[in-house]
């Protein structure tokens, strides 16, 4: 019989829940074996939900021996520790992006999990979902010919939690990320950022010194241009949408299909768009876990690795850095062993 994955999660909020309900029958190579989180109600109230026991501290739950794997969506001020400790415990790590706010930190807990020798996967789930894989498969194939263009975007409908955004490390690491790491998935290392942002419904982010809006282009190694916009208060409803256009084909993924129906009325047709992205990716989210599983079981290379989620950090703070001082950043992309490691030039212009 195949073996199942006994994953304990760690930090059961927005991301943690929907983690909870993936490894709770949607990955066949999974399952939640406990859970864990600061807040004891949160705890024992998916744990109930769940039908797993609580674990009383993520030390007790990295101590048990019937867990092979721990999953960690709590804040992301936290990752960098839960992630070194974990493997310092022997036990293979999926984390949420990004792995911390820090670059030293970021890098211990990659060591951490070298060290150690377990699998550690980081949550870029777009790589996993159908439409997005299937993509991307074409590109790699060369259906599409040379790339030309890359064009993306990530809108949330509604802000999330003030008490969030304050540890969420600003707008680009928080939010563009996924799409940095998404252009080079598809399309290949990045040598130029040049960023745009702007606070725009709400007093409150400028006052954190941070922004809702953004238009981030770039330029590949390859010469093809990008373009990312993002927004935290798109209104209609949470977009994820991405474009490639070659020389031979352009594939487009937009208008995701989560209700089968369209409403029609004289003269209009119409249909719900997702609400955030538990309603855009329920399937991306389960097939991560899966895969993350299934090399956990195999002993393959995670299909994100740390060195992925360091390269998309690096460049979502020279996003920062562009918008910051108003000018475009020169990045160098150096390949290594390990993974490809981002340099900021210092010449920008
Ligand atoms: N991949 C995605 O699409 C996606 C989407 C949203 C959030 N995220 C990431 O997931 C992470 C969590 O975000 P969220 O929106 O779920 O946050 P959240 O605030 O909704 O939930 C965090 C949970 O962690 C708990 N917690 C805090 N400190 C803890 C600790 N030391 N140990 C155990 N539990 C602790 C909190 O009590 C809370 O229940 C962030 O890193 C975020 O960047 C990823």
């Amino acid at each position: 019989m195949t073996p199942t994955i006994r994953i304990g999660l760690a930090g059961l909020g927005r991301m943690g829940r929907i983690h909870a309900a993936s490894l709770s029958g949607r990955c066949p190579s999974a399952r939640l074996a406990c859970v864990f989180d600061a807040s004891e109600g949160a705890a024992a109230q998916v744990g109930e939900q769940f039908g797993v026991p609580v674990a009383p501290s993520y030390e007790d739950m990295l101590a048990d021996e019937a867990i092979d794997a721990v999953a960690i969506a709590t804040p992301t001020g936290t990752h960098a520790e839960l992630v070194t400790r974990a493997s310092r415990a022997g036990k293979h790590v999926f984390c949420e992006k990004p792995i911390s706010l820090d670059r030293q930190a970021t890098l211990g807990a990659i060591e951490a999990a070298r060290a150690a020798g377990v699998t550690f996967q980081v949550g870029f789930h777009r790589r996993f979902d159908p439409d997005w894989a299937a993509a991307a498969d074409r590109i790699r194939a060369g259906e599409l010919g040379d790339v030309y263009l890359f064009r993306t975007s990530l809108r949330d409908m509604n802000p999330p939690d003030p008490a969030f955004l304050a540890g969420a490390g600003g707008f680009f690491a928080d939010v563009t990320i996924h799409d940095l790491d998404t252009a080079r998935w598809m399309v290949g290392e990045i040598v130029e950022v040049t960023a745009h942002g702007a606070a725009l419904s709400d007093p409150g982010f400028a006052d954190i010194g941070d922004i809702d809006t953004a238009v981030v282009v770039l330029r590949f190694e390859n010469g093809a241009l990008g373009v990312i916009d993002n927004s935290r208060a798109a209104g209609y409803g949470y977009e994820c949408s991405t474009e490639v256009m070659g020389r031979n084909a352009t594939v487009r993924i937009d208008h995701p299909q989560y209700r089968n129906y369209e409403w029609r009325t004289p003269g209009a047709a119409s249909h719900g768009p997702p609400r955030d992205f538990e309603q855009r990716f329920p399937d991306a989210y389960a097939a991560e876990l899966e895969s993350f599983a299934q090399c956990v079981r195999d002993g393959t290379p995670a299909r994100v690795t740390g060195h992925d989620a360091l390269a998309a950090f690096d460049l979502a703070r020279a996003a920062g850095e562009s918008w910051r001082w108003g000018r475009t950043v020169l990045v160098e992309p150096q390949r290594t062993e390990a993974g490809v490691i981002y340099t900021v030039k210092q010449e920008s212009r």
